[in-house]
């Protein structure tokens, strides 16, 4: 029988081209090529990212107006991946800029098919000491609204790629999670139909 192809893309959103982030997200990713994933590593690193211009263009047409480097080769494989990690630093308490700026900017993604509904996604973080729950806690509210399927997040406290190499556990909860995007990506998850319509979350101000 043969395979079914499935996509893992990882994003690092740091500013640095060999980093910690790309460093812990190589590992997961090579996990999940070994679970049978074909898979791929975007940096933005050197890339010129623009952040959301609060336009609403895209709510009638479904693309971001803005024509920069990056975002939208990067919005472009989000859509065609099954399955996502999401890769940031903390900065100051944080996830990055560019890490901002592109979430932000796939509100545009809101027409079938492009959106990110029942893609898979995981988180790594790496920080030098504090501030890696806030970011992840962010990502975890978006994933929901973009009505993903959270898979693990893995944190790691790192000032250099080296320093991975000798935290095994960290290692293996990495692999876990390229095996864990494969497994949950085969599940092929979907929402039903009838929760697509309307927010994603609702706040009680809403009528
Ligand atoms: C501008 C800036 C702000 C940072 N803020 C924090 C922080 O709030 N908490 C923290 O633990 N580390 C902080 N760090 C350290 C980085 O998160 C840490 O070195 C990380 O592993 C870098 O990942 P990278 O090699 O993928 O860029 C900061 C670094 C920079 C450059």
């Amino acid at each position: 029988m043969r395979n079914i192809a499935m996509k893992i893309l990882g994003i690092s959103f740091s500013p640095r081209k060999n980093g910690n982030t790309v460093a812990m997200l190589k590992l997961a990713l090579g996990a999940a090529a070994k679970a049978g994933a074909e898979v791929e590593l975007y940096s933005v690193a050197g890339k010129r990212l623009e952040p959301c211009r609060g336009c609403w263009s895209c709510r009638e047409t479904g693309k971001c107006v803005i024509t920069d480097d990056a975002v939208p080769e990067l919005l472009e494989k989000m859509c065609a991946a099954d399955g996502i990690i999401f890769g940031t630093p903390i900065y100051f308490w944080g996830m990055t800029a560019q890490a901002k700026a592109v979430i932000d900017r796939t509100i545009s993604l809101n027409k079938p098919p492009h959106t990110l509904n029942n893609k898979v996604c995981g988180a790594v973080a790496s920080c030098g000491s504090l501030g890696m729950v806030d970011a992840l806690k962010d990502l975890s509210y978006y994933m929901v609204q973009r009505r993903m399927l959270p898979a693990n997040q893995v944190s790691a406290y790192l000032m250099e790629p080296t320093d991975l190499k000798k935290m095994p556990k960290c290692r293996e909860a990495l692999r876990l999670l390229g095996q864990q995007m494969a497994a949950l990506v085969k599940m092929k998850f979907k929402y039903p139909d009838k929760f697509y319509k309307g927010p994603g979350s609702f706040g009680t101000h809403t009528k």
